[in-house]
């Protein structure tokens, strides 16, 4: 509805992960080029962990789109960790186009492992990926410690990325799971944004949505420091904070976003509460033979670029 009174031609602050939308900041384009580079180099075990909002989710449909360019890749996508070990593994094993009906546990264990060896056997890339990984029970977890054995001597045959919320890392240090942490090749965390960052996403989206250049001076920067304050960097708060401060901007006839429309939105979505940042999580893994910034400049380019198909 203010589309047409800002002059813009989509909406710029939808919650849906859009990988249209991405903006690359420096932590992000690592995250995205150490799965990439997981997969590619058939690393076998990766993990991403981030709060909730910072653009996990945004980050693996980014990927998926990159690995669909690639025509020696398969992957399944396990969106949902709230499965018991069957439906687990009739979800993989279906997502991967195999018949998945009627088999117990074993048989499609067995139709997974067949299939893995197949296709590694022709050079081809397999990959599981698993959102919100972090509700995953220790049984399924365990399934998937067993598949990491899936390996020649020089490489993994299936490539499992996890991701989830902090709490997947807590899962990971636990006593029964610590073999499947040892084999953790790659670890990538996503942070907020910080002030500056938060400017400029909020100025990518109002880009990506069309804004002209009276329509990109939305928010000004006391404005958008008050939604910084109130989002604490975290992309998914700074989208509803920021729609809601356009409908309230269109309802006042207004034609830029005031710091007072930002407080009195917080004040509705009671976001007064102010964390303190999160520390830096240790470093477990080596990403030493990866050039990340070298990698995700170039997987950025082949987003913007998508090529027929990459090998
Ligand atoms: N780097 C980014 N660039 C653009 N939008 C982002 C970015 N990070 C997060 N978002 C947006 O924030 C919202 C929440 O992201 P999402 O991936 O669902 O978070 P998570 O899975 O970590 O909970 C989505 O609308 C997403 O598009
Ligand atoms: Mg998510």
């Amino acid at each position: 509805m203010y589309l047409k009174f800002f002059n813009l031609k989509r909406s710029p602050f939808e919650i849906t992960p859009d990988p249209s939308f991405l903006f690359p900041t420096r932590r992000h384009n690592e995250a995205l080029a150490t799965l990439y580079y997981g997969v590619e180099r058939r690393k076998g075990f990766v993990v991403l962990t981030g709060e909730v909002g910072t653009g996990k989710t945004l980050l693996l449909r980014c990927l998926l789109q990159l690995l669909k360019y690639r025509k020696d890749t398969e992957y399944a996508y396990v969106f949902n960790g709230r499965l018991s070990p069957i439906e687990f593994l009739q979800y993989v094993t279906a997502d991967f186009g195999l018949p998945a009906a009627n088999k117990n546990k074993t048989e499609l264990l067995l139709e997974l492992v067949r299939y893995v060896i197949a296709r590694s056997q022709k050079n081809l890339t397999n990959v599981l990926v698993v959102d919100e990984a972090h509700h995953l029970s220790a049984d399924i977890l365990e399934e998937i410690r067993l598949l990491t054995n899936l390996e020649t001597s020089n490489a993994k045959l299936l490539q499992i990325l996890l991701v989830g919320q902090p709490e997947l890392d807590e899962k990971l240090d636990s006593i029964e799971l610590r073999q499947l942490k040892q084999r953790i090749a790659f670890r990538a965390h996503l942070l907020p944004l910080d002030l500056s960052e938060t400017e400029k996403y909020i100025e990518r989206r109002l880009q990506l949505a069309g804004a002209d250049s009276r329509g990109l001076l939305l928010f000004p920067a006391p404005t958008s420091a008050a939604v910084y304050r109130h989002s604490r960097g975290i992309p998914r708060l700074i989208n509803t904070i920021c729609e809601n401060a356009l409908i309230a901007a269109y309802a006042k006839q207004v034609q830029f976003v005031t710091p007072e429309i930002i407080e009195s939105i917080a004040t509705d979505f009671r976001l007064g509460v102010v964390r303190q940042p999160q520390p830096e999580p240790p470093k477990a893994s080596s990403t030493d033979d990866i050039d990340v910034r070298k990698a995700a400049r170039m997987l950025l380019e082949l987003m913007q670029k998508p090529p027929a198909a990459v090998q």
